[in-house]
């Protein structure tokens, strides 16, 4: 695992949009695992101003979103293929039919659930994946259990994760109870993560996650055990773990 912390949060959009460019220059057919929430808004921002010096194409890019919320029409503003479609593909030259994000206003979610699981599955490996962090250690929409599972599947929403997310809806009632995430397994398998974490409310769960126990109550503890993971902190949510655990920020970044 490698740590890096930026005390400016620009420089660590930069260089998580500059790590996904890299990916897809050099891989002749990339897929992408893309993921949403507050945290890597800035890092697609960076990513449009790489595509727009034309400095990468996205052309022979596949993506995979790691999670949806059922039951909201995907014309709702807070779904995440909204958000997707606002923060990247509307301003981008990746063809559509390579976009996959888990329908959840589909009739039957486990339906859905597997029919997302051939589509990862056709398509091969992901190349990276980006990751941000609940506030219980959720990655995607894999909750805190006594179990985890290693597929897409369906998730009832915790209390702690629809609080963190009522601040995207008018009132808690609005956030949906549940939704469809890419499974553990699926996540773990990417070649490369890259998790980015910001902010002084997530100091104690990346401190947990990173260098606590190995556990199904605190799923993003799993990437510990991923060789090629790579952690992008801002200054806060880095203080609470050992000073010799970080690498220096990336030179291509300052
Ligand atoms: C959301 C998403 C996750 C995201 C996490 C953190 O609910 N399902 O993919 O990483 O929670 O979100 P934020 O970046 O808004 O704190």
């Amino acid at each position: 695992m490698r740590i890096e912390m930026y005390t400016d949060q620009s420089l660590l959009d930069e260089r998580a949009a500059q790590l996904i460019a890299d990916v897809v220059k050099e891989s002749a057919q990339p897929i992408l695992g893309l993921a949403t929430g507050g945290t890597p808004t800035g890092v697609y921002d960076k990513l449009l101003n790489i595509y727009r010096k034309g400095e990468v194409s996205f052309n022979h890019v596949t993506t995979f979103n790691l999670d949806e919320y059922v039951g909201l029409p995907a014309s709702h503003p807070e779904t995440y293929v909204s958000y997707m479609n606002k923060h990247l593909f509307d301003h981008i030259n990746l063809p559509k039919d390579r976009i996959h994000i888990p329908d959840g206003s589909h009739p039957n979610p486990a339906e859905e659930c597997l029919r997302y699981d051939r589509a990862l599955e056709e398509a091969g490996r992901i190349d990276l994946q980006l990751l941000g962090l609940g506030h219980n250690g959720h990655i995607g929409f894999n909750e805190p259990n006594k179990t985890l599972i290693r597929s897409t599947h369906v998730v009832e929403l915790s209390p702690q994760t629809r609080e963190a997310n009522a601040r995207f809806f008018d009132s808690i009632d609005e956030v949906p109870k549940k939704a469809i995430t890419m499974g553990i397994g699926s996540i773990l398998q990417a070649k490369q993560i890259l998790l980015i974490v910001k902010g002084a409310a997530k100091a104690d769960i990346v401190k947990e996650a990173l260098t606590g126990p190995i556990t199904t109550e605190i799923p993003a503890s799993l990437l510990q055990t991923h060789p090629g993971l790579i952690v992008l902190l801002d200054r806060e949510a880095a203080a609470k773990l050992d000073p010799a655990m970080i690498a220096p920020p990336c030179s291509s970044a300052t």
